[in-house]
């Protein structure tokens, strides 16, 4: 019998460490062809090429190509291409991942080509409609046939909006299946290494979402803040290059660029290029404290056991608050001070909690495993009525 075709779609930078552990695992199953499609929405080496190398994922057979634009411009690109493609080449499934313009684009073609379709990290809310990743994800899971959560909040919400039980599996989570596998690597990461700061003496940033960095008196109000936390112990900052074009129009002068030989010493905010994944999870287990307005970050630190401070108003990744690690300081900047000075003299003075040691159900780097096992049997059910 020929093996199914299965069509797993990459866009951007959260995507690759989800599709990794899946691809890998299908793979491993005769029974199952799988492809990989890169919509080319980040295309930057350090946004992109990077994962492909560290987690071992295999150049992709179709890439788009499609690069930046806005976001009606880009996602319209992405169908357009991806149509194309899907008329020429047409699979028996489509895995997308997450909740970016490329996750959407591509569960539109699924959708309107009749091409059973599978959402990985599916039920997810923020209830926030100005954020687009929500629209993508309320849009993804209204023409998805099989959609896979990764806590009990997504089948919740997926329930409230009348999705049928037979199609949700709480499965877990696939991102931790790549932290899981890379943490031994990570730890050895030789740019952690060089980067030379103390476990658990600094703090590590990052921002890109639109309502933090697109207005500049906005940004500025952050990296003030920033600048205070930086007094006391240095802030290491990998710059998404959306934020570093924001940056340089702030104009912010009191930062320091990492040569990238020296190990860092004083207390600063210190930028750096985008962290490749590896290092990326080295520097997280490190961290004293993590602040960032990420959705993926705030999970790897809930599973890590570090203190998150997230710049936004709400979560739709709600176990990381209740886990105990993740706290929302919403965004006005000086909720960011009063937690994040306050976390650091718990911390001097010995007073800090513990981290909290149980992880989320299901977070346990078999995830893929999981969600494989059912495309499988409903490849074969499909193939058989
Ligand atoms: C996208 C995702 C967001 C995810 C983030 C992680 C959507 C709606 N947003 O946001 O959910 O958390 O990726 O990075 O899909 N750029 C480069 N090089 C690149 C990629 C982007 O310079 O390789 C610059 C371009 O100027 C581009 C801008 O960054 O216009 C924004 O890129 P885009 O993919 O549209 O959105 P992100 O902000 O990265």
């Amino acid at each position: 019998m020929k093996p199914f075709r299965i069509f797993n779609i990459v866009g951007a930078r959260p995507n690759f460490m989800k599709i990794a552990p899946l691809l890998a695992e299908m793979r491993r199953h005769p029974e199952l062809s799988p492809v990989l499609v890169h919509t080319g929405q980040h295309y930057d080496y350090e946004m992109s090429q990077v994962f492909f190398d560290q987690l071992g994922v295999p150049q992709p057979d179709y890439n788009l190509d499609v690069g930046s634009g806005t976001h009606h411009a880009q996602t319209a690109e992405v169908m357009k291409r991806f149509g194309e493609l899907v008329e020429r080449d047409r699979p028996d499934l489509i895995v997308v991942v997450g909740d970016v313009n490329s996750t959407l684009a591509c569960a539109l073609v699924a959708a309107k080509e009749m091409i059973p379709l599978a959402h990985v990290e599916a039920g997810l809310r923020s209830f926030d409609r100005g954020m687009p990743e929500e629209v993508n994800r309320v849009v993804t899971d209204a023409v998805s046939d099989l959609l896979f959560t990764t806590e009990e909040s997504g089948g919740v919400n997926l329930r409230r909006e009348g999705v049928a039980e037979n199609k949700i599996f709480f499965v877990g989570n696939v991102m931790i299946d790549s932290l899981v596998r890379g943490l031994e690597s990570a730890r050895q990461s030789p740019l952690v290494k060089r980067l030379g700061l103390p476990e658990k003496g600094f703090a590590l940033l990052t921002l890109h979402r639109p309502s933090n960095v697109d207005d500049p008196s906005r940004l500025r109000g952050i990296l003030d803040v920033i600048a205070d936390i930086a007094r006391r112990l240095p802030v290491l900052f990998p710059v998404h290059p959306r934020t570093a074009v924001k940056v340089a129009e702030v104009g912010i002068s009191n930062m320091k660029s990492w040569n990238g030989a020296s190990a860092i010493s004083s207390p600063e905010i210190w930028t750096m290029a985008p962290a490749a994944y590896l290092d990326f999870i080295g520097m997280v287990e490190r961290a004293a404290l993590v602040i960032t307005d990420s959705g993926g970050i705030q999970e790897e630190t809930c599973y890590l056991g570090v203190p998150c401070l997230t710049l936004r108003a709400n979560t739709e990744r709600p176990v990381t608050l209740s886990a105990g690690t993740n706290r929302l300081v919403g965004t006005e900047p000086e909720n960011l001070r009063r937690e994040a000075l306050g976390m650091l003299d718990k911390m001097n003075s010995g007073n800090a909690a513990e981290p909290p040691s149980s992880r989320p159900p299901l977070w346990d780097g078999h995830t893929s495993g999981r969600i494989v096992k059912i495309l499988v049997e409903f490849l074969q059910k499909r193939d058989a009525g």
